[in-house]
């Protein structure tokens, strides 16, 4: 999300107070230019090998697609209209909008534009406000591009859109369709000659809730922060929300992230330590569920914040099957989870905490994928080391080990175990002296370069306010408005490594900007607050923008238009628009086929207003996206884009 819509006050309160050491002296931006110099030239040299992340199939195809030296199509200008545009000789489609039938067995019901369809009938719906997405090939371990399955999040969502009197009458049903609109879709799809479709019923479609039964898994299943009257083993938790970004994994699973969970939670009591690093507070001024659901009323209900803020692994293929939330993974706002592979096929998780001065972490399982056994490849994720990152100002860098018992990670420091340091993990990266970032948002593994990983930090207005962490040669900017793109190259190009060196990709701002703080220093489209980032599988990599309904296309962002997605070849500096969204909207989620000849992309919240929730009386007010009906809703939804004579995506 742009914001924790209806709770600015929220993201924009900082809760990480922690005393970190800062760099020792306040380096300029020249510095990380010259960072980028200095390390661009070797990543400008492409090497194509076979990803590690592929089955074998897919890795023969991968080989076929190398990384192109220079990017294939026209770059397209800024837009304000209220659509979505690509470049000449590219279609795109709405696909799979809020309210659309997921699929299940006679369970199809028709979306009501008036937003009157039932708290049932939206279990069985396409969630609100679409994020982090990912495909998955059928049969299960092939490499199909054209019949697969898509998971994908719903982050959150919108009263005012949902409910056809938006939040007034508040009840405990009106809670629970809203519980009902987030979470994770599975569907089925498949190229048919006329194109795309959403293949009804399904075997493999599924909607996982708010309410959905999930296990726990790791050093924290069964500690005592996680037990409730519901729950007295700590094991067994009800649902997943504020899904935001994603990741997948070589044997076929999807994995959503947990977000800003904390917004959900009221308590009127005076939050304790840990609620307070949380973001937990009095305040709910939009979902309401804390009014007639006690479970996320903490005075009621201390533990169940604890229970949310994980990764959740889901089989997309078997829908029985009993989502997991991995504790090893730690505990925080996770925005996305990028997987790579050591050259012993232990398993690399990166993960971003998205709010103003967070940490950017790494998992390395203890234990290693064996492609031919997917029982055990399930447990990968329940056992191994949870790193934070330090980003040295002579651009190297440290993956620090949060493990208890170590570097002050014990009872002096108010951590009784390794599962309570787990829940605890921001506390963890504070006393271990993480660097603080300007809100990670996603990370992406350059699948032609091992060991070379990017993430966004979409932007940071703190920066260097009186108070608040100065500029460091990491985050460079002081009022960071437009953000910027960091890279990392593992030492010895090795995942699992605890050192690598640090650069920047790209500022986001301006080009032509005389004012040094708006630069940007693309060559190319301009952009800022980058957040979506992803490879495909040639090497390309995709770049999509969340700039706030509060601020698009006015005060430092005017003239750059609506949210847009871009490309760019890593080590060329070039950066081209690709597509622009409707009104209001953010561009998310990005999922290419195997062949990369089609990409889903999801629009999410178009028409949403600058500052506020959508008002029910007049819903279309900044959009009508995508039905263009003057009494509908706007509606976030997947987008599918093909080349108009079938080739690959971008060339
Ligand atoms: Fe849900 Fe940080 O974006
Ligand atoms: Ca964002
Ligand atoms: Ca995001």
């Amino acid at each position: 999300m742009s914001k924790p819509l209806f709770k600015q006050e929220h993201k924009e309160e900082v809760s990480n107070k922690s005393d970190n050491p800062v760099f020792s002296g306040v380096v300029d931006a020249l510095f990380s230019r010259r960072r980028f110099l200095q390390l661009g030239a070797v990543m400008g040299t492409a090497v194509a090998f076979p990803s590690l992340l592929r089955t074998p199939a897919a890795q023969a195809v991968e080989i076929a697609l190398s990384r192109p030296s220079t990017l294939g199509f026209t770059s397209i200008a800024v837009s304000t209209d209220d659509t979505v545009r690509v470049p000449d000789g590219y279609i795109a489609r709405p696909f799979y909008r809020w309210g659309d039938a997921t699929g299940m067995k006679d369970n199809l019901p028709e979306f009501k534009k008036d937003g009157s369809n039932t708290t049932d009938e939206q279990a069985a719906q396409a969630g609100m406000h679409h994020d982090g997405m990912a495909w998955f090939s059928l049969p299960q371990g092939g490499d199909s591009p054209s019949h697969g399955l898509l998971a994908m999040n719903h982050e959150y969502v919108d009263n005012g859109l949902l409910f056809k009197d938006g939040d007034a009458n508040w009840n405990l049903d009106k809670a629970r369709k809203a519980q009902n609109a987030m979470g994770v879709s599975v569907i089925e799809v498949k190229k048919e000659p006329d194109g795309w479709t959403v293949v009804r019923p399904s075997q493999y479609a599924r909607r996982i809730t708010v309410n959905t039964p999930m296990s726990v898994t790791g050093p924290a299943k069964g500690n005592e922060l996680l037990k409730t009257a519901a729950d007295p083993a700590g094991a067994t938790i009800l649902g997943t929300m504020q899904n935001c970004a994603n990741g997948h994994t070589p044997w076929g699973t999807y994995l959503t992230c947990e977000e800003n969970w904390s917004d959900i939670f009221v308590k009127k009591a005076a939050p304790n330590a840990l609620e307070k690093r949380y973001g937990i507070s009095d305040s709910d001024e939009s979902y309401r569920w804390s009014e007639v659901d006690p479970r996320f009323n903490v005075d009621a209900t201390p533990n169940e914040p604890n229970r949310f803020g994980w990764v959740v692994e889901i089989d997309p293929f078997n829908p029985a099957s009993t989502p997991r939330k991995h504790t090893a993974l730690g505990r925080f706002k996770h925005e996305g989870a990028a997987i790579t592979l050591t050259a012993d096929k232990r398993v690399v998780a990166y993960m971003g905490d998205d709010q103003k001065f967070e940490y950017i972490y790494k998992f390395v399982s203890d234990k290693t994928w064996a492609a031919d056994n997917r029982e055990a490849a399930m447990d990968l994720l329940s056992s191994g080391t949870l790193y934070v990152a330090k980003f040295n100002d002579d651009g190297t860098g440290v993956w620090l080990p949060l493990v208890f018992g170590q570097s002050g990670l014990d009872a002096s420091n108010g951590f009784a175990s390794q599962g309570d340091l787990l829940i605890k993990t921001r506390l963890a990266a504070d006393v271990v002296g993480a660097t603080k970032m300007d809100r990670p948002e996603w990370i992406a593994v350059d699948p032609h370069a091992a060991g070379s990983v990017y993430c966004t930090l979409t932007n940071n207005s703190d920066r260097g306010k009186e108070g608040k962490a100065p500029v460091d040669a990491a985050n460079p900017r002081a009022n960071n408005v437009y953000g910027h793109i960091m890279h990392w190259q593992e030492q010895g190009d090795d995942p699992a490594s605890t050192h690598f060196a640090w650069d920047i990709l790209v500022m986001g701002g301006k080009p032509d900007a005389s004012d040094e703080a708006a630069k940007g220093s693309m060559n190319g489209a301009e952009f800022g607050s980058a957040d979506g980032l992803s490879f495909d599988p040639r090497g390309v990599l995709w770049i999509q923008t969340d700039v706030s309904s509060s601020t698009i296309n006015k005060k430092a962002y005017e003239g750059m238009g609506n949210n847009q997605m871009l490309a760019t070849v890593p080590g060329s500096n070039e950066f081209r628009r690709f597509l622009t969204g409707p009104r209001g909207c953010e561009i998310t989620g990005i999922a290419f086929t195997p062949d990369n000849r089609t990409l889903f992309i999801n629009i999410q919240h178009p028409g949403e207003p600058g500052d506020d929730i959508s008002d029910p009386a007049n819903p279309n007010a900044v959009s009508r996206w995508p039905d263009g009906e003057t009494s509908g809703r706007p509606r976030s939804s997947t987008v599918v884009i093909v080349k108009a004579d079938g080739g690959i995506i971008g060339s």
